[in-house]
């Protein structure tokens, strides 16, 4: 069988600066008709390959061929004009517009004014051929992250892409909303386009494509039809050397109650309820599972125990002092002081920089940014911040230059994030909350991640977990506290519990004990 090649990159060099070599002479192709999946470790230069794709930037060697003739890409619109169309980590729409002008935007110059009841006949023909949900007429500020996810795709196809690249585009998304978008690639793929997805969740990369092409430091390692791959097989292949899918679970010998949460209720700006009564103990020595789908109240949960939500009246935290001598009520106390508690939150946004990293930064003036106060005076402890910045480097294997230097937003997506994440993860925390760890983060440091999540509880730190991978909840947690709806549905116990149990009481209230 003859396949037609859609692109073909043929020992593709990009450099940054004289110190980094984002891609060393990696040669990939991609048919029509198919779904690849290029896959790698964070800052293995998936992100800048495909970049080079779109017209962001021009490689310093090598030759591209789109539809088997040689190309030269120079700009987003010489991409746009091939048929290449990507759909970026962050998105770029305009958030007062609605769908359908940010799908027209930028058009109206060439084809004179644009007849509006037209383009959302077109956007609504778009949508119906592969599936997508959209209205054209709603505005972006209105919009879930996934409802602008498919404005952006639909962008793309409105404007001829038969080449689509989604550089993780399944990071932000609910498990549902993945399994939506699948149908969509599944749909394009049968009318002929071709598909690149980046995604660091090995179950996508085995669910959805048909290829799986791995980059290992820059590098083209090689690919293999997915049907013949594993996540074990796939693992190896990225990091280069075997590595344990194993979740290691010890049990801490002392728990003692550290947080104790009675009657905790929140509500929005509409007063209406997002948490809901919700009473349970968290244990110094334990990491408690959060689970349920999305928006059932675990950042309000999160967030009120940290001082930076509103709880209601009657609403109880009570904080456990370590040597058990004393306790404390967090509700109505100031972030800042229950920071100084040890009680530390670290929420992973589905925007990177939305939370307390400045992008221009360095990654030691980011850490300072967050623990400056722990000095006794006002004054900027400087040593601390540097060795806490190293630590965290070394510790999370974050690629970076150099720690004081470097803006963050020069590292690549995930080695970002493993700063957003370390930087809470290594100060000592007496309670540590995160939500989302692992949102971006390749399958080797997730596990680290994983692993001092662990250590920390056995360091007697009461940790609190809220995360998507039930299999994850399953294999790390000590006990799993279940919300739906804003309310608590059960607490079960992670060695004895199944997938089922708690997909049933994610759903339902009741069951557990
Ligand atoms: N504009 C830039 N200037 C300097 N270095 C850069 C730039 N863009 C990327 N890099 C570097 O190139 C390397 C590859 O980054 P890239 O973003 O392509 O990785 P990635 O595979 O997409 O990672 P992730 O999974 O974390 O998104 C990294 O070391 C990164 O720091
Ligand atoms: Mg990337």
């Amino acid at each position: 069988m003859h396949l037609e090649k859609a692109i073909e990159m043929k020992n593709i060099t990009k450099r940054f600066g004289s110190k980094v070599v984002a891609n060393r002479s990696v040669s990939l192709t991609l048919y029509k008709g198919e779904i690849l999946s290029l896959l790698g470790e964070n800052g293995s230069g998936k992100t800048t390959l495909m970049n080079m794709l779109s017209g962001i930037y021009y490689p310093d060697e090598g030759e591209i061929f789109v539809n088997e003739k040689p190309v030269e890409i120079k700009s987003p619109k010489d991409a746009f004009d091939l048929g290449i169309g990507m759909i970026h980590q962050h998105f770029k729409l305009v958030d007062v517009f609605t769908a359908a002008e940010n799908i027209v935007l930028g058009l109206e110059g060439e084809k004179g004014k644009l007849d509006k009841g037209a383009v959302a006949k077109a956007v609504r023909e778009i949508a119906d051929r592969y599936g997508f949900e959209i209205d054209p007429n709603q505005k972006v500020y209105n919009m879930s992250v996934s409802q602008k996810q498919t404005v952006e795709i639909v962008k793309v196809l409105y404007r001829g892409a038969n080449i689509l690249i989604l550089d993780e585009p399944t990071a932000v998304l609910t498990p549902q909303e993945t399994e939506k978008l699948f149908t969509v690639m599944r749909n394009m793929r049968a009318d002929g386009k071709a598909i690149i997805i980046i995604t660091h969740k090995l179950h996508e990369v085995l669910a959805v494509s048909d290829r799986v092409a791995v980059l290992r430091k820059g590098e083209y390692i090689g690919d293999v039809p997915t049907a013949e791959a594993s996540q074990q097989s796939l693992t190896d292949m990225m990091v280069g050397r075997a590595v344990s899918l194993n979740i290691d679970r010890p049990l801490a010998e002392a728990q003692t109650d550290r947080l104790v949460v009675e009657h905790l209720t929140v509500k929005d700006k509409e007063g209406v309820k997002k948490l809901d009564d919700v009473s349970f103990v968290a244990k110094a020595g334990e990491i408690l599972g959060i689970a349920g789908i999305a928006g059932s109240g675990q950042k309000q949960l999160l967030e009120a125990i940290a001082g930076v939500q509103r709880a209601e009246p009657g609403s109880s935290v009570r904080y456990i002092e370590p040597d058990g001598s004393s306790s404390k009520q967090l509700v109505g106390m100031d972030p800042l002081s229950i920071i100084k508690k040890g009680v530390l939150l670290s929420f992973v946004p589905e925007d990177r920089f939305g939370m307390g990293l400045v992008g221009t930064m360095s990654i030691s003036h980011n850490v300072m940014l967050r623990s400056y106060r722990r000095g006794k005076t006002p004054m900027l402890d400087r040593k601390f911040p540097k060795q806490l910045s190293q630590k965290i480097v070394r510790d999370l294997e974050v690629v970076t230059p150099d720690i004081d230097r470097t803006p963050i937003r020069r590292l690549s997506g995930g080695n970002v994030q493993k700063v957003l994440v370390g930087r809470e993860i290594e100060q000592s925390p007496t309670v540590l909350m995160t939500a989302y760890a692992v949102r971006g983060l390749d399958i080797n440091t997730s596990y680290t991640i994983y692993n001092l999540l662990t250590e920390q509880k056995m360091k007697g730190v009461a940790v609190i977990y809220v995360g998507e991978d039930l299999d994850v909840l399953l294999e790390l947690c000590d006990r799993i506290l279940v919300l739906c709806g804003g309310k608590v549905s059960g607490v079960v116990d992670g060695r004895n519990t199944t997938k089922e149990e708690v997909g049933l009481m994610m759903t339902k209230l009741g069951g557990g004990n």
